[in-house]
């Protein structure tokens, strides 16, 4: 079971916040960091000395509960002993180079026993998420011989010129022109449907509107369509089970693949080992990435025999890269996996993640500015909003308002934007989550008394 991690961690605070060391170190790092960091780590202002399983403690000695959890690719718990000793023992003996070695071997026949489909056993390894889209867009052209690709409203691929293409979001802004040929709609965001319907009554019309849009507008070469099972960015989106079959006979009309891009909802995140297990769709290419390296930046993609002999991809050095699956990389993700076995994670995500949101969904009610809880696994979301009838954002001052509350009772949170996530560590416990959720209530109670969402 999972018992190498802390439980019932809380806050400890000792000084203001951010205290005085981190302060002055901050100072130094900005004298030459260069603009664009992470949101929250700005906003934060802490320097971080040292971590485990749930909580951060920076360099004044103050701990946090992380409910951030490096958005999404904290999966162990922060520096979880079986992981460090496997990174560790690797590091001292090999660790450049694309040489096959023994780590690699194993992390891919334990990949190959959490297959999302029996058919998906060939992987291919990169260093980061939108390196390995990027390669899954490469390798739909090569298979299909087709360039267009579809992708969805509020979906996020990385930032990259390829996923930039793909992104349904203001990302791209100032960065034109796109590729040419992608083509976005929408996305089961049935909270805010943006063709105002009900779900399930709609049947998901969504997907017919993308289809007729296609037809609109493709020029009959669409290599790909690019998912995310439930998507993230967009703030932690949970569609309904129809939706990605739907997508999954869109693709099929069109002769085109399916890409899964399950960084952020593969390994358990979403209280099943695969997004899209809650949907029984089986997909061509699954990107990976997160929480597949447990910390260790490596990211991959998975797909069948025959679609991963297209050339050129599957030329020697086709798709390879300078770090992807070096015996490094190949240890963390290997020993990631094992821990995720061993010590039941997925099943963790799923129970520690209903009871934190049944102790979060009667914050609908019981606050006028939360309009709605949703979630899956450890990947939820709490809608703030100005009102509950239009759905309009929680203001940016009150967001603001609110991350610094939290921060300052030891919670570290993305409540800084009104599509408010929550993805903490898959060894999260009750007594912890538990804890997080006290802090919230006390924050929140604050926001209605000095009426801050009006
Ligand atoms: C679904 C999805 N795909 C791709 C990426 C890009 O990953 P990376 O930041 O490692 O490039 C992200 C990052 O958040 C993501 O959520």
């Amino acid at each position: 079971m999972n018992d190498s991690q802390p439980k019932a961690q809380r806050p400890e605070l000792k000084t203001e916040i951010p205290g005085p060391k981190s302060r002055a170190l901050r100072a130094r790092e900005d004298a030459h960091m260069a603009p664009g960091l992470q949101g929250f780590a700005l906003m934060a202002g802490i320097v971080v000395d040292e971590a485990r399983g749930s909580t951060v403690t920076d360099v004044d000695g103050n701990s946090f509960l992380d409910f951030i959890g490096g958005i999404g690719v904290n999966g162990l718990g922060h520096s979880h002993p079986k992981y460090v000793e496997a990174v560790q023992r690797q590091v001292a003996k090999a660790s450049v180079g694309s040489f096959t070695s023994e780590s690699r071997v194993e992390l891919l026949e334990r990949l190959a026993a959490h297959a999302p489909a029996k058919k998906l056993r060939r992987l291919q390894m990169y260093s980061g998420g939108t390196e390995a889209v990027e390669s899954a867009m490469r390798l739909a052209k090569c298979h299909t011989g087709k360039h267009e690709f579809v992708s969805f409203w509020g979906g996020f691929h990385g930032k990259t010129m390829g996923t930039l293409s793909l992104n349904g979001t203001t990302l791209k802004e100032h960065l034109g022109p796109m590729l040419p040929g992608h083509h976005q709609i929408p996305y089961a965001d049935c909270y805010r449907c943006p063709l105002k319907l009900e779900s399930p009554s709609c049947g998901v019309a969504c997907v017919e509107f993308g289809r007729r849009h296609l037809k609109a507008q493709s020029a009959g070469s669409i290599a790909a369509i690019v998912v995310e099972p439930m998507q993230g960015t967009a703030g932690n989106l949970v569609p309904p089970r129809e939706f990605l079959p739907a997508v999954a006979s869109l693709a099929k009309d069109l002769g085109a693949l399916l890409i899964a891009d399950e960084m952020i909802t593969g390994f358990g995140r979403t209280g099943t080992f695969w997004g899209i297990d809650h949907s029984g769709v089986e997909p061509d290419i699954v990107t990976i990435g997160k929480m597949f390296g447990g910390g260790f930046p490596v990211s991959g993609l998975l797909t069948t025999d025959e679609i991963s002999s297209a050339k050129p991809w599957s030329n020697p050095s086709g798709s390879s890269s300078s770090y992807g699956g070096n015996p490094l990389a190949s240890a963390a993700a290997a020993a990631a996996l094992r821990i995720i076995d061993e010590e039941q994670l997925v099943e963790n995500s799923r129970v520690v993640g209903e009871t934190l949101l049944a102790a979060l969904r009667p914050f609908v009610d019981r606050y006028p500015f939360v309009g709605e809880v949703r979630g899956a696994g450890l990947f939820l979301s709490i809608e703030l909003v100005r009102d509950k009838r239009t759905k309009e954002p929680l203001s940016k001052a009150a967001t603001t308002r609110i991350f610094h509350e939290c921060l300052r009772r030891g919670l570290l949170t993305m409540a800084y934007a009104a599509s408010f996530r929550l993805q903490p560590a898959l060894t999260l416990d009750e007594a912890t989550a538990l804890a997080g959720v006290e802090i919230l209530r006390e924050v929140f109670d604050l926001v209605e008394k000095e009426r801050l969402w009006a």
